[in-house]
């Protein structure tokens, strides 16, 4: 007879009695991580159909027709592991032909999400020591991933009546700077960092990372991505989740120097991007009229809600080159969260901006701007409570 393994039978019996301290084991950071809350998300898919989302920033519209056949075409070959994220050429070529840079400056992330965290395992190498400059405000994620890899945060003084953004940024930049991460249009204000500061951020060596999730629906001419060719310390990342419509199949790409790349290629997992994201993404590149005529639309219903808001007493809209409008209501004589409510109860959710790092407390909420009719029936909802 074998002995008892005392690892296995009496040590599986024992590991049922015996309590760990789990506190005690797990990672400090992941002790103290914030949570990113998702409840919103949670409530529009136990709800579906029955809420107009214009909390997540996504796009209201389904995929196009193209895109849902390809995805159609591709679910039978499911059963393959997909293309790894540093090869598949057909769609690396194309998001390079897209972004004006190489083939080679090019590879995918699951989602941007991701994305962010493959550069801070890539570059944050001390943890409470390597810092990363961040905005404020910006998008949540940063600060929350920022601090769960060990980066030390800093913020420079960003919102929507700062043009000294770049100034402030700089100012904070030290030998221990790993990289400045900052989304342009910036999430929530909407705003776009002038050309000449992203510039003097470059100029003084920073490595730099800009995340332009929001670049399709911006003016002409606003994406930084082709400077990649000339500059050694730019990141650009950019994802589907918005202008494409594609939030749900969670693909992101990210744009830099091919040594650069090489290292995110090693940090990140093999087969991160799934097949479906890849096929619908290359769908969507082969059908890019349909895409443009969309994002034409967007912005137009985006200007046309912008006017709207304005004309609501006690509301005042920020001008956005994002797909979503952050609205003051200081003057409103009523808190974002009753605002929030109010517009829940009618079957609208949108985001409460009431307590984001950097922007002024109980005066704003943000709205996801949607299709035109549906847009016309929020701005009847939001004229009817105030
Ligand atoms: C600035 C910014 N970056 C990235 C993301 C997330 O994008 P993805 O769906 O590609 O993870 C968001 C989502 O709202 C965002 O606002």
């Amino acid at each position: 007879m074998r002995p008892p393994d005392p690892t296995c039978t009496h040590s599986g019996n024992l590991r049922i009695l015996m309590t760990i301290n789990v506190e005690k084991l797990v990672n400090p950071r992941a002790l103290k991580a914030a949570k990113y809350d998702m409840k919103h998300v949670t409530v529009c898919w136990e709800h579906d159909g029955e809420i107009q989302r214009a909390m997540s920033n996504e796009s209201a519209y389904s995929p196009l027709e193209s895109v849902q056949a390809a995805i159609r075409d591709i679910a039978g070959k499911v059963n393959w592991y997909p293309e790894d994220a540093s090869e598949c050429a057909s769609l690396r070529d194309k998001l390079a032909a897209y972004a004006s840079v190489q083939r080679e400056n090019v590879t995918l992330a699951n989602g941007s999400m991701e994305l962010l965290d493959i550069l801070f395992q890539t570059f944050i190498a001390q943890p409470g020591v390597d810092e990363v400059i961040l905005v404020a405000p910006d998008y949540t994620a940063y600060s929350i991933r920022a601090r769960l890899f060990g980066a030390v945060t800093r913020f420079a003084i960003g919102g929507e009546d700062t043009d000294k953004v770049a100034d402030n940024i700089l100012e904070l930049v030290t030998p221990r700077t790993k990289f400045v991460l900052l989304s342009r249009p910036n999430n929530p204000t909407g705003k776009v960092m002038r050309t000449e500061d992203v510039l003097h951020i470059l100029d003084s060596g920073v490595l730099t990372v800009v995340d332009e999730a929001y670049i399709e629906l911006a003016d002409e001419g606003t994406e930084v991505a082709p400077w990649i060719n000339s500059r050694d310390n730019l990141i650009v990342s950019r994802t589907f989740s918005k202008a494409f419509g594609l939030a749900g199949l969670r693909l992101g790409y990210v744009l830099a120097t091919p040594q650069i790349i090489h290292y995110v290629n090693l940090v990140r997992h093999v087969f991160n991007v799934n097949l479906v994201a890849m096929v619908a993404a290359e769908a969507s590149l082969n059908d890019m009229d349909n895409v443009k005529a969309r994002i034409d639309e967007q912005r137009q219903t985006r200007e046309w809600l912008t006017e709207q808001i304005a004309r609501v007493p006690g509301l005042r809209p920020i001008p956005s080159q994002g797909n979503f409008i952050l609205v003051d209501i200081a003057d409103a004589g009523k808190k974002p969260e009753e605002f929030v409510s109010q517009l829940l109860n009618r079957g609208i959710f949108v985001r409460d901006f009431s307590k984001k790092y950097g922007l002024e407390p109980d005066r704003y909420f943000r709205i996801t701007v949607g299709q035109r009719q549906d847009m016309e029936r929020l701005a009847q909802v939001l004229q009817s409570i105030c």
